[in-house]
């Protein structure tokens, strides 16, 4: 936690997105996104956003720095728009600001999109795929414009791991489905800068140390209520899902196709 990290000014920018992030200027002259505790999607994304950011940072995965910051009654309470949110004081994460980025388009195939690290696409999808990441949308990755026409890709929002954004002990004795589904997954794999790299992004998660995993897992803030026995299972359930990892299915059929398929074949 950064201790000394203060918040300066809220200021106007309106995301879009179910948790309400805040775009707050702080008095290292950075400004962050930050999401809150008790926000409308539960204090639980906050701790997926974190043991997500900072697992993704180990492996050097192109997650956006990030910060636990402490905001006080005080600076909630001048503010209505977080009593609106039912916001509460206390720990909060919050996600360097990136400016002047575009995000994928739905309907498009983002072939036109030069992605200037498209060798860490693979890792990033391998890396959903092992934290049950189901969220990795169009809108969640972030595209910062590096000259030349190029972009570099940030990971966004990991608000949804472990497959479901509320998860509880018995959620996480489930372990997450190794398809390759998500259309932005299927673009990261396209790419022949892909070709190769999921082994190599396997072997890098197999290769973490149970003890670094446990590290992060114990490093949650304490006010984000995660038990002792859950924050057992996150790193249960890590080590189970990784060793699945080698399941990985790149021909997967998303269900929805799967039911367009049963029907057509019923009509006939
Ligand atoms: N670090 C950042 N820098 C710049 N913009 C950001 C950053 N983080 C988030 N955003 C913007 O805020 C939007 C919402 O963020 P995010 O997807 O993390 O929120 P959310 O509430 O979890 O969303 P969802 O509705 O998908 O659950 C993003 O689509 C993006 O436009
Ligand atoms: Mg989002």
């Amino acid at each position: 936690m950064s201790e000394n990290l203060q918040p300066v000014k809220l200021l106007d920018t309106v995301f879009k997105g179910y948790s309400k992030p805040q775009h707050i200027l702080f008095n290292d002259g950075n400004s962050y996104v930050v999401k809150f505790k008790n926000n409308p999607s539960g204090t639980r994304i906050l701790v997926n956003e974190y043991i997500a950011t900072k697992l993704g940072e180990i492996l050097s995965l192109p997650v956006i720095p990030f910060e636990v910051i402490e905001i006080t009654d005080d600076f909630i309470k001048q503010h209505d728009v977080f009593a609106k949110h039912g916001f509460t004081s206390g720990n909060q994460f919050a996600s360097l600001y990136i400016p002047n980025c575009i995000q994928l388009e739905r309907r498009s195939d983002n072939a036109h999109i030069k992605v200037s690290n498209r060798d860490q696409l693979a890792k990033m999808v391998v890396f959903d795929l092992w934290v049950g990441n189901t969220d990795r949308k169009e809108n969640n990755v972030l595209l910062e414009p590096v000259g030349d026409g190029k972009h570099f890709l940030h990971m966004i929002d990991h608000g949804r791991c472990f497959s479901k954004a509320k998860w509880d002990i018995k959620a996480l004795k489930e372990m997450p489905n190794m398809d390759v589904n998500l259309n932005v997954h299927k673009w990261s794999l396209n790419w022949p800068e892909s070709e190769n790299k999921i082994q190599e992004a396997i072997t890098n998660i197999m290769a973490l140390p149970e003890e670094t995993i446990q590290n992060v897992i114990q490093s949650i803030p304490y006010d984000w209520d995660v038990t002792e026995e859950e924050r057992e299972a996150l790193v249960t359930h890590l080590l189970e899902s990784r060793e699945r990892l080698p399941n990985i299915n790149l021909q997967a059929d998303s269900k929805k196709k799967k039911k367009k398929k049963k029907k057509k074949k019923k009509k006939k």
